[in-house]
């Protein structure tokens, strides 16, 4: 059985490979397409716009060249200029400047309706995308988050920047691609129509542009692939070094964690520097290849008037369709820039969709019955990395309101042990079952809303201190609200705060003291009124004033329910109806407190060394502290 074990994953696994333009851009399109087809309405409009757009762009060099043959020159055996304008030039330079402007008018909203369109559909595509992650993220398990690979300032540089990067190219690069694609092709066949040899001839000129661009966007693809994920690397070093402020600044660190964003951010910079100096070069490149072509067409094209194959006003027309075709072969090289970086983004985020949770419900997984409460491990072996078990061939059993303490070393695997009953992890072998139903058969949210659970380091939202208790019921009514956090030493807590419990308290809990947060998240548990309790540790961080209180509550909690709590403390384990001691991944002693503290244990040798410190030991600081406070004053 492999399921408790992380999948080998796709991470690093991405191509380095320039692959192929095609392959990135389908690729590219089936990711976004998902989301954009769902405004298929919008999705036409800008189409339709876009055809509008092709069509103006080919009719604009028109009107001039009407304005050539039609009105400054006559024919008649060849051209001739116009002896005199007339009337009948005026009225046909009225009509050719109101074909121009009308040309322009309907330019205008073309492009208006495809650029609203568009971005519309970009932005919601894009804010479904990452609602999409994010709901993915949230699902992935335990095992995929506290992984040694997983970094959450990476995760956050995929959710921000690497979405970033596919909305720039949805905003104004589909868009672009479509419409000046179009008009390349579109413009070619005109020109063709109108004198192939001199089609010809702009179509070799241009080619050379093509080239230069396609080779400078292969090389700038590489730099900004690794741009993008050195991005992600740096804001990654940046959310650790952040989060972990007070330790830096202890220790007198601040220089090193700079230098180690430095180290991080320099790497991306050089990589994105890399692609604007290429980015940079092109322009003057392309100005350059598109004179040369733009001359070399002109001097072709004055050939051919002069021996009238062509009229002046198709060389003018020819004129601006090479323009025209420039424009949109630089536009592409633009472009070139946004896929390079979406592509990027796109091999990150698709990285991260990738991921499969190694916890999964089974096909047809029904709810936990309502719980009686026996609970029982079952020759489990477990562990985090392959080939080390934590937890090996462990069997352990509660039955109905029983309360099992678990005592052991620091490592010894106690908090791993409750993580599989919610199944946080799946174990490698052995089974976890709750009367008598392997908790692998049912439901995963009728299994966790049937635990209570209080972790060993209580984690605090930024929000109200009443919400924070109703996380789990949020439908709960203020009285029982109040009541959880009377029972688990809130009361008093709250009691000094001017808003009470609606006080804000900060992300992280840095407001909080760690007792203060570990009675929130007891009373959390106490609200949530489960079954089944687990508890590692609830207590550690108390006074021994406050511990005796919240113990009251959480004995009154545990009442009745099947409970496992995790205690050093002879205080908290001392009520337990059985003691279970491991050691080297096994129960190595079990039994009732008073027994195994009466006979010559693990158990009994841990209660004497606490006894000879001399419990609780917690006091001794406070004294300390109101010391120094006396000496200040
Ligand atoms: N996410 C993880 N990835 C890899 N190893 C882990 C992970 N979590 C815990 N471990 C390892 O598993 C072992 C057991 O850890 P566990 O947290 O269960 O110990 P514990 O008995 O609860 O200790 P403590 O009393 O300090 O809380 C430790 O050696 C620890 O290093
Ligand atoms: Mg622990």
């Amino acid at each position: 059985m492999d399921v408790g074990r992380r999948r080998p994953s796709g991470r690093g696994a991405a191509r380095d490979d320039t692959g192929d333009d095609w392959g990135l851009v389908t690729a590219l399109v089936r990711t976004l397409w998902p989301y954009a087809r769902r405004h298929r309405r919008l999705l036409t409009l800008a189409l339709a716009a876009m055809v509008g757009e092709v069509v103006t762009a080919l009719l604009s060099p028109w009107p001039l060249k009407f304005v050539f043959d039609s009105v400054l020159f006559v024919k008649g055996g060849g051209q001739h200029l116009r002896p005199h304008l007339g009337s009948h030039g005026v009225v046909l330079l009225v009509v050719i400047a109101a074909a121009a402007l009308a040309i322009a008018l309907f330019d205008a909203l073309f492009t208006y309706v495809d650029d609203r369109s568009t971005e519309v559909v970009a932005q919601r595509s894009i804010y479904e995308l990452r609602k999409d992650l994010f709901s993915h993220l949230q699902r992935l398990s335990v095992a995929f988050h506290q992984h040694a690979d997983t970094r959450v300032g990476d995760l956050l540089a995929r959710l921000s920047g690497d979405i970033q990067t596919l909305q720039d190219l949805a905003s104004d690069g589909v868009s672009n691609l479509i419409t000046n694609g179009m008009t390349l092709v579109t413009m070619v066949a005109v020109m063709l129509v109108l004198n192939w040899k001199l089609a010809f001839v702009s179509v070799a000129l241009t080619a050379p542009l093509v080239v230069v661009l396609r080779t400078a966007t292969l090389r700038m693809r590489l730099a900004l692939r690794q741009a993008r994920k050195q991005e992600g690397r740096v804001s990654a070093v940046l959310q650790e070094s952040l989060t972990a402020i007070k330790l830096v600044q202890a220790y007198g660190r601040e220089d090193y964690e700079e230098a180690r964003v430095d180290t991080e951010s320099s790497r991306s910079l050089a990589a994105s520097l890399e692609a604007a100096v290429l980015q940079a070069r092109l322009t003057p490149a392309v100005t350059i290849l598109s004179t040369v072509a733009t001359m070399g067409v002109t001097a072709y094209g004055v050939v051919l008037v002069v021996d009238r194959s062509i009229t002046p006003g198709e060389l003018l027309v020819f004129l601006g369709y090479l323009r025209g075709m420039q424009s949109p072969v630089k536009q592409l090289a633009k472009l070139a820039y946004q896929v390079g970086r979406a592509t990027a983004g796109m091999e990150r985020l698709n990285e991260t969709f990738a991921e499969v949770p190694t916890v999964v419900e089974l096909a047809g997984a029904l709810p936990l019955s309502p719980v009686r409460g026996h609970i029982a491990f079952e020759h489990v072996t477990f562990g985090y990395v392959d080939a080390q078990p934590v937890l090996r061939d462990l069997s352990l059993e509660a039955h109905r309101g029983q309360v099992v303490a678990i005592v052991g070393n620091t490592g010894a695997g106690k908090s791993t042990l409750l993580s599989l009953l919610p199944r946080f992890y799946d174990p490698w072998d052995g089974l976890v079952t709750i009367d008598g139903v392997d908790v692998r058969d049912v439901t995963l949210a009728s299994l966790r809303a049937q635990i209570s659970l209080v972790l060993q380091d209580s984690l605090i939202f930024r929000s109200t201190i009443r919400e924070n208790i109703a996380y789990g019921r949020p439908d709960a009514s203020d009285d029982e609200i109040e009541a959880a956090a009377e029972a688990a030493g809130v009361g008093a807590i709250a009691a000094r705060l001017e808003l009470g419990y609606d006080t804000v308290v900060s992300e992280r809990g840095s407001s909080l003291s760690g007792g203060e947060k570990q009675c929130i998240g007891i009373a959390r548990a106490i609200l949530k009124d489960a079954p089944i309790v687990l508890l590692d540790e609830p207590t550690s961080s108390m006074d021994s004033f406050t511990e005796r209180l919240v113990m009251e509550g959480l004995e009154h909690l545990m009442e009745g329910r099947t409970a496992f709590v995790i205690a050093h403390r002879l205080a908290t384990v001392r009520h337990a109806d059985l003691v279970a001691v491991i050691r080297d991944g096994g129960v190595v002693e079990l039994g009732p407190p008073a027994e195994l503290l009466a006979g010559d244990t693990i158990f009994a040798e841990l209660a004497r060394t606490q006894a000879l410190l001399g419990e609780p030991p917690r006091e001794r600081p406070r004294r300390v502290s109101q010391a120094g406070h006396r000496r200040r004053s």
